[in-house]
């Protein structure tokens, strides 16, 4: 689709002659550029196309690599032409620069809570409520939706463009967190269908982290001794929090929208605006449905009580709204929440039992874990014998003691944890426990930084800490050692064969075969698998070190920063801070690392190993 351009034909006279000239080189200029234009735009349609098969419907209709190839073609082309990037293409879902500290925006209507109901009895009140707020006997429709458990936002859009997005703050004044909304895969940057310039629309929803999304973010910070989120809603709002939306970017977020505000749009009732929310290429909650009573509603309510574990994403409940915008507008609101709708609440999956013992782990970092172990007991189809007890403060706080019947709950956090003592059943033999002065693997002292509510083994050459640090060198994002599993590692650290990974590479294969459960195949794979990560790409290596704040991402920006380990390890801190999206603890941490002793042993065993230590 290229686009034609007017070159009049030569007239010899002298002045329409030049005037031609003019006009001819003019319009030769701008030829190659408007095709340039045409190609970019015929290109991002595409893309968008595919983003929506992707990540809104869910039905793609081309490889991830020929969908590559078209991101990388319009990229390209933004990168030689970069005036011609506009705000929402689709390249632009990968960040832009990182702010200062948010923008405020005041809500052009206040954003309102919900009105909880925790059982029938309660709901059925509500609805007695919105009978009489309605005067008469009119017919109620509701639409019952899954209750999502993330982070509302509300979105301005303005001739079919996305302009502004909002957190709901106080519900009248919130952070302007556009530029990390404009990350979210299925958020659109352009509205489907026609849109008059300057018409514009306001919607709302929830950004939230699917359970995998919540996972690997998790599992991530665990890799870089970042401490973990406690739940899926917490790990989507600390990244729609974040200052560097390229950081945001790379968080799974997604968001389903569940409010039109557009008086000229004349919506009728609540079904009808998720119908035109979809229309417009938002995504919405898949399952709601409609009923004309609560009674015909409890079969939805039970169903989805039961199935929500199997579900993609986190629900806390579901929200009951009346579908009428006239009856919607007649009930009106309280300052708190809308007299409309309802939310009925699941219960948390909590059970009681016995906490049999605590003990404390000990992680890559150092950190202490109390853990508490329990009598089993089965909650939300998963059989519970350990549960979190967070920190030395949880402990104190709850006062939980040794013998203890606990209530554990499992209410959207992966791991169960001990809400609370059932203190009226104490016996008084319980015991009470007392958080190590000492670390319980290694006997070093423990030590609590000040403002931080963790505790740490001072001890560099702690086994539980080695243990883990060589785990993590070998694991499949650092230098990826196939078979170097947990119960090897155990018998090198405890047999004192290795004190640091770089004693990997020392190895050889008799040494490896006189260990338990090591065949001569196994010890020689293990060994070929060592041998070869000799030749890891720098940045991996960097991974692999288990600098505390350093993961897969700034191993890799250090590593194209500073192309070789030495000049990494001889930044000044100066240096190290002024590399893009490192920030300063990060950088005081890289500096500190390799300013310790014990690095500068390992790193000289690695380079006599021959490890690959440059770009
Ligand atoms: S309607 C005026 N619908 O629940 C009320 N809220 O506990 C607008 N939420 O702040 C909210 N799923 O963040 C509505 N389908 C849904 C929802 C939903 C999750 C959240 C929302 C709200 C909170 C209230």
């Amino acid at each position: 689709m290229h686009t034609d351009f007017f070159a009049p034909e030569p007239i010899l006279i002298p002045q329409c002659f030049l005037l031609y000239i003019v006009i001819y080189i003019q319009c030769k200029k701008r030829g190659p550029q408007l095709k340039l234009e045409e190609e970019i735009k015929e290109l991002r349609g595409k893309i968008e196309y595919h983003n929506r098969k992707y990540y809104i419907e869910n039905s793609p209709e081309i490889s991830d690599y020929e969908y590559d190839l078209l991101f990388r073609r319009l990229k390209e082309f933004e990168e030689k032409h970069p005036h011609l990037i506009t705000p929402d293409s689709p390249t632009q879902k990968v960040g832009g620069e990182p702010l200062e500290e948010f923008a405020q925006v005041r809500h052009s209507e206040p954003m309102l809570s919900l009105d909880n109901v925790y059982n029938l009895e309660e709901l059925k009140e509500f609805d007695g409520r919105v009978r009489r707020g309605l005067e008469g006997d009119e017919k109620v429709r509701y639409v019952v939706e899954l209750k999502i458990d993330g982070v509302s936002v509300a979105l301005t859009y303005r001739g079919g463009r996305f302009v502004q997005g909002a957190t709901r703050g106080n519900g009248v004044i919130g952070d302007d967190i556009t530029a990390n909304l404009r990350t979210i895969r299925s958020l659109p940057l352009r509205l489907l269908g026609k849109w008059k310039e300057g018409e514009e629309i306001e919607v709302r929803g929830e950004v939230f982290l699917p359970k995998k999304g919540f996972e690997k973010v998790n599992k991530e910070r665990e890799e870089s001794g970042e401490p973990l989120f406690a739940n899926p809603r917490n790990a989507a709002a600390g990244s729609l929090k974040l200052l560097d939306p390229r950081i945001t970017a790379r968080r799974p977020l997604d968001i389903f929208l569940y409010y039109l505000r557009a008086p000229h749009l004349k919506i009728k009732s609540h079904s009808d605006a998720l119908r035109r929310l979809k229309e417009f290429g938002f995504k919405t909650e898949p399952h709601y449905e409609t009923f004309d009573s609560i009674d015909e509603m409890i079969p939805y309510l039970k169903k989805w009580e039961k199935k929500k574990e199997q579900l993609e994403y986190e629900t806390d409940g579901v929200v009951i709204k009346v579908d009428s915008m006239t009856q919607q507008d007649i009930l009106g609101a309280t300052s708190h929440h809308p007299r409309y709708a309802a939310a009925y609440k699941y219960q948390p999956e909590q059970a009681e039992t016995r906490l049999i013992d605590i003990k404390v782990q000990v992680g890559r970092t150092g950190v202490l874990t109390p853990v508490a172990e329990l009598e089993p007991v089965f909650i939300s189809g998963t059989t519970v014998s350990r549960a979190t007890l967070h920190n030395e403060d949880d402990i104190r706080r709850k006062d939980v003691r040794i013998g203890d019947l606990v209530i554990v709950q499992k209410a959207g956090e992966i791991i169960p944890q001990v809400l609370s003592v059932v203190k009226e059943k104490r016996t008084g033999s319980e015991k009470t426990f007392s958080f190590p002065k000492k670390c319980p693997v290694c006997d070093s002292p423990t030590e609590r930084i000040e403002g931080e509510a963790a505790v740490r083994c001072t001890g560099y050459w702690c086994p539980a800490q080695l243990k883990e640090r060589i785990r993590h060198f070998a694991s499949r994002t650092a230098m990826d050692i196939e078979n170097l599993g947990p119960a090897l590692i155990n018998q090198l650290v405890d047999q004192n064969i290795i004190k640091d990974y770089a004693d990997l590479y020392s190895l050889n294969k008799t040494i490896v075969s006189s260990l338990e459960r090591m065949a001569d195949k196994s010890a020689e794979n293990v060994i070929t698998a060592i041998q070869r990560s000799k030749s890891a790409p720098l940045d991996r290596l960097i991974f692999a070190l288990g600098i505390r704040h350093v993961g897969q991402r700034a191993s890799q920006i250090l590593a194209n920063t500073f192309r070789s380990l030495d000049a990494l390890s001889d930044a000044p801190q100066e240096a190290l801070v002024q590399v893009h999206e490192i920030g300063p603890k990060v950088a005081e941490s890289i500096y500190s690392f390799f300013r310790q002793k014990e690095t500068k042993v390992v790193l000289e065993k690695l380079r006599r190993a021959g490890l690959n230590m440059k770009m």
